[in-house]
């Protein structure tokens, strides 16, 4: 039984090697992408998601673009140090030989939820712009949605972008928090996991000497820890938007308990801060599950596992 996924994403290198395990993986069926602002601009993340469908030879997923900036913020900025300019740490990609879907992200997401066989499970990886649209103007549409598995925010590991906020979440705290409130299954993949499943160079090992494929995904991966090594001073990386994808493919690796979170969107230092009342002082309902343990080991072979694969029976 596959489950079928679409996954709204913001690539972003962390966003490429995830569409790429997604692909990589028998388990999903993935029916499109959407893409958000987010790591970069639109066109970019667009355009990156495009090209890296075009490297795994599946030009024939529907790649529909959303929102460029957040419903309300206007002083969202990602660091270019992160991901590059373009998204993809300075790599170019071959282009590909079709266009982005005519359709908008959440025309796409309508489609796709109303047409599928079995309930959908929305992957989101970046900012959750196109997400709360697709809450606030298709509800009924949004309700048929078996679950939400988001990269974002943190219970005890609170921020990246801020010493309280997770970047996805900081981005468009609005959104992040009218998602919370859907309603609407959802499991949040914070920094608390993410943090502590980091791959090390060494993890990578499968890929060195492989194909096309992995030669992208190295060459990535030495952006990405670059980055990881000036910011925290190691050689391993945070491969936030994998374990989101994991986590569908199998949720054994992580382990989740219910919480009530939302999301402070005005606090001068705590915007985008995910509240998770870990001890229910509020007395609200749980609305999310939220993963607080991770086996780091099994994650990362099935991701360096996952991604050699993809190059098998490739020229
Ligand atoms: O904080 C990590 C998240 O922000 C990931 O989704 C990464 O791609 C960036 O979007
Ligand atoms: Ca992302």
């Amino acid at each position: 039984m596959t489950t079928p996924v679409i996954i709204d994403t913001d690539p972003g290198i962390d966003d490429a090697l995830a569409i790429m395990l997604a692909f990589a993986s028998p388990e999903l069926d993935v029916l499109g992408l959407t893409t958000v602002g987010g790591n970069t601009g639109l066109a970019h993340t667009t355009e990156n998601a495009l090209r890296l469908l075009h490297l795994i030879d599946r030009d024939d997923i529907p790649v529909a673009a959303g929102a460029d900036v957040p419903l309300v913020r206007r002083d969202s900025r990602p660091d270019p140090g992160v991901h590059g300019e373009e998204g993809l740490g300075g790599i170019r990609l071959e282009p590909a030989p079709r266009s982005v879907d005519s359709r908008s992200a959440v025309e796409l997401l309508v489609d796709l939820i109303e047409e599928s066989a079995d309930p959908v499970t929305l992957i989101a990886l970046g900012p959750l712009t196109n997400v709360a649209v697709l809450v606030a103007a298709f509800p009924r549409t949004a309700a048929k949605l078996d679950r939400i598995v988001l990269m974002g925010g943190g219970a005890r590991v609170l921020g990246n972008m801020t010493p309280t906020a997770e970047f996805n979440i900081w981005y468009d705290p609005d959104a992040a928090s009218r998602v919370f409130a859907a309603g609407i299954p959802i499991t949040m993949v914070g920094l608390d996991v993410t943090h502590q499943a980091l791959t090390s160079p060494g993890d990578w090992e499968p890929l060195r000497g492989g194909g096309r494929i992995a030669d992208v995904v190295l060459q990535t991966v030495d952006f990405y820890t670059d980055y990881h090594l000036q910011r925290y001073g190691t050689t391993s990386t945070a491969q936030h938007d994998s374990l989101a994808v994991a986590a569908v493919i199998d949720p054994r690796l992580v382990r989740t308990t219910p919480h009530f979170v939302d999301v402070e969107c005005a606090g001068e230092l705590t915007r985008g801060m995910t509240v998770v009342d870990l001890d229910s002082i509020l007395g609200a309902e749980p609305n999310a599950d939220v993963a607080l343990e991770v086996d780091a080991a099994a994650f990362n072979r099935l991701l360096v596992d996952r991604l050699a694969a993809l190059d098998d029976g490739r020229g």
